[in-house]
């Protein structure tokens, strides 16, 4: 019995996901594993999320709530973006939903018509081009490699926008590279859009709180204020306060596209978990003192693959300013041979081999639309990461040409 239809088969189950249930897998066989796949910290969110969250459930709040959000959360998202960001929206242009990831699922599910073009700068999320495509879109994927910092410049952008063209995608602090736009990059890429008004541009911006060097983030919205009313920012409390489980996600944007999305939200989920919306606002208005420490910490472990990678031959490493991965260039080491003999062809290949030989679990680049690469989420402790690039230099030096 066939029961995907065209739109379900044309997509691929996420490739971080199923790289760490095959690292979960071995673990389990028995085999010694440091699975570096998964993004997400490594840490217990603030005491202070967990008893808000069990209070709403003693005091029976657990009722069905608002698609768009409980008003006391949505507010809370609103401080958030005055205090944080310098942006200023009314409650009626913020959105709850079941992570950022379903954020996405609303926007494309609400504004694309079949074919209309959304433009990914890459390597880019795992996630972004098959929700797109589910969707009914077709994602544009722009190479935006280590020649421009990971990063959008103004002329690809120029290049690759069509009458076609719905949305732009933006993330900073990028997965999986690190990469952190400047006010003035964000500015360059403004002057493009300002002559293509009929292009949205969604800002992800999970990864704000976690930066690692004195590169200092700044969103979208604040840098190029001017496109208010067809930018949507996305953040979300799963990265900040280590809160990938409660599935808690946000964004603002314009009034009139926030309803949108409501609407979706209203026949679909109905409302994020009352009890989950309850720790999320515990988690905003609460001491914020855990973040600024999450970030230290990443950036403590940023530096451990600073020192150790590259010492690795063969590997090119360019250090995160934010987000917790270490993106790794493999392509030196391509083409050569295990040392059964097994052909290293291609990052997928060489992260196969990582996991299978060498137990290290990384996600290959070409699952960010960037081959030659492979990436290892830096969510976890300094033994870990020590024995993870321990691991790669062995079989760095295993290789044979
Ligand atoms: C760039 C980016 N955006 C969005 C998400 C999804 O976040 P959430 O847990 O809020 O759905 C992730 C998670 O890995 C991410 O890396």
């Amino acid at each position: 019995m066939k029961f995907e239809n065209k739109r379900a088969a044309g997509i691929k189950s996420s490739p971080s996901m199923a790289i760490a249930m095959a690292a979960k897998k071995l673990a389990a066989e028995g085999r010694d594993i440091i699975d570096l796949s998964l993004g997400e910290p490594d840490f217990e969110p603030p005491a202070h999320v967990a008893d808000a969250a069990c209070e709403a459930i003693r005091k029976g709040r657990v009722r069905y709530g608002l698609p768009a959000g409980t008003e006391s959360l949505r507010q809370a998202i609103v401080r958030k973006f005055e205090t944080e960001n310098q942006l200023h929206y009314t409650v009626d242009e913020v959105i709850v939903a079941n992570g950022a990831k379903q954020i996405l699922f609303d926007v494309f599910l609400a504004t694309l018509e079949p074919g209309d073009e959304v433009i990914i700068p890459t390597p880019c999320w795992v996630s972004y081009g098959d929700i797109v495509s589910l969707h009914g879109g077709e994602p544009v994927y722009v190479q935006c490699g280590l020649d421009a910092g990971f990063k959008m410049t103004a002329e690809r952008l120029e290049a690759s926008i069509t009458p076609r063209t719905r949305w732009l995608m933006l993330n900073s602090p990028s997965n999986p590279t690190g990469a952190i736009y400047s006010a003035q990059e964000y500015r360059q890429l403004a002057d493009v859009l300002a002559r293509h008004p009929q292009v949205l541009i969604l800002s992800d911006e999970i990864y704000e709180h976690i930066l690692l060097n004195d590169v200092r983030f700044v969103s979208f919205g604040f840098a190029c204020p001017e496109l208010r009313e067809r930018t949507l920012i996305v953040n979300g409390v799963s990265k900040a306060y280590a809160m990938t489980g409660w599935r808690v996600g946000y964004a603002a944007g314009p009034k009139a596209l926030i309803a949108v999305l409501n609407k979706m939200q209203s026949q679909s989920v109905t409302s994020v978990s009352t009890v989950a919306q309850a720790a999320a606002l515990a988690a905003l208005t609460g001491d914020q003192g855990f973040v600024t420490k999450a970030a230290e910490t990443f950036a403590a472990r940023a530096q451990i693959m600073s020192q150790r990678l590259p010492k690795i031959d063969g590997l090119d490493f360019n250090p995160p300013d934010g987000a917790f991965y270490a993106f790794i260039g493999v392509a030196k080491l391509l083409g050569m041979k295990g040392a059964g003999g097994e052909l290293i062809s291609d990052d997928t290949a060489f992260a196969s081999h990582l996991l299978h030989q060498f137990g290290l679990s990384s996600v290959p680049g070409t699952a960010f639309g960037a081959p030659g690469f492979i990436r290892l989420s830096i969510a976890a402790s300094d033994q870990e990461l020590e024995g993870a690039c321990e691991r790669l230099a062995a079989m760095a030096r295993s290789l044979e040409a």
